[in-house]
């Protein structure tokens, strides 16, 4: 595979800092690697495979030479910059929501559509809690018809960058709402007119346009909880079949990007604890709905700042760098 020039704008981040981890684990072949952060962080060092890198301010110019941008810098500075790089020739991967729902911007998982990002310059990658989500429900649909999905989030405080794992250790007071030593908090990002918050409206509505379904009936809450590391999603999946929990079980486990933790006699199911510091997602907890013979209940967990954030826009590049070659 040929070297790349890489780019990372909020760089000095949990996900920027992440995608620099990442980028190193999977050995992706680097010509030029420039970091970016806000002005408050310009010439700060960066260590990266034995040298230092030091941070830079976006300016004019700057993506000039750059084959892919990671963006991780927020909503705001990727509306503005975003469209900079790719105008400079960068292929942009975004974290942020700025560009999710643009019909023509493909919001992109790998494991379920990786084709989407064929050709694009600009590519999308989801909220974290629709990303782990998306892969038990893509393998799902290769043996059952899907028409409702619930969705209830146990989502952990680094979901909202550095400053919410400070709250949790106490080093900072006031950036959640309630405290988040004390308490579960059933509100993540503002709440809309409906009353639903728009960390609910990004599962339901990424969710539909990832699995290419705008007819799913979907809904969502979502809770932030005292946890470092690692979301947990309980999904509540209606089918128009009888749910045969044995071929769940089959086509969860020939799901790329899946590991199935389901044997409860033995305590085994998803954890954070398992799921920290790795790319896959874990799912448990299979079970039919007592009530409806069409209704199957299953548990998710995965590493929000990893295949949530980093580790999936990292996979993204990784895939498009395989397609080109491939040509
Ligand atoms: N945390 C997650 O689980 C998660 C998951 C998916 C997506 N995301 C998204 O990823 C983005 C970053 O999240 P995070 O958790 O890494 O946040 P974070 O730890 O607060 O980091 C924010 C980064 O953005 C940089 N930045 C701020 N203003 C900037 C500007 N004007 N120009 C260039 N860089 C600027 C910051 O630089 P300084 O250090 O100089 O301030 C820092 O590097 C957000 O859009 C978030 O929604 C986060």
């Amino acid at each position: 595979m040929r070297a790349y020039n890489i780019a990372i704008v909020g760089a000095t981040g949990l996900v920027g800092s992440t995608f620099l981890k990442v980028l190193e684990e999977y050995q992706i072949p680097i010509q030029q690697l420039k970091l970016f952060a806000s002005e408050r962080s310009v010439g700060k060092a960066i260590r990266f495979q034995e040298t230092e890198y030091y941070v830079e301010a976006v300016t004019p110019g700057c993506f000039k030479g750059i084959d892919y941008a990671l963006f991780s810098a927020g909503g705001s500075v990727s509306k503005v910059v975003a469209l900079q790089a790719t105008k400079e020739g960068a292929v942009v991967i975004d974290n942020s929501s700025a560009f999710r729902m643009d019909p023509n911007i493909p919001l992109v998982v790998p494991e379920v559509n990786l084709e989407d990002a064929f050709g694009a310059s600009l590519i999308a990658n989801p909220n974290c809690s629709t990303i782990q989500s998306v892969i038990p429900l893509f393998a799902l649909k290769q043996a059952f018809t899907i028409t409702d999905i619930e969705y209830n989030t146990y989502q952990a405080v680094s979901g909202a960058g550095y400053k919410g794992i400070h709250d949790l250790e106490g080093k900072t007071k006031g950036f959640f709402p309630y405290d988040i030593q004390a308490t579960a908090i059933p509100q993540i990002d503002v709440f809309l007119e409906d009353g639903y918050t728009k960390e609910e409206h990004k599962m339901m509505d990424e969710t539909k346009k990832i699995l290419h379904d705008s007819t799913l009936r979907i809904s969502a809450t979502c809770v932030r909880v005292p946890v470092r590391y690692s979301h947990g999603v309980s999904i509540r999946v209606t089918c128009k079949e009888t749910i045969d929990l044995a071929r769940v079980r089959k086509v969860l486990s020939a799901q790329v990007g899946l590991v199935l933790l389901d044997n409860p006699d033995d305590l085994v199911y998803p954890t954070s604890i398992q799921a920290t510091g790795t790319d896959f997602v874990y799912v448990g907890r299979l079970r039919k709905d007592l009530n409806y013979d069409n209704v199957l209940l299953l548990y998710v967990v995965a590493d929000n700042i990893r295949k949530g954030a980093a580790s999936n826009a990292i996979q993204i590049m990784k895939g498009l760098m395989n397609h080109d070659q491939s040509r």
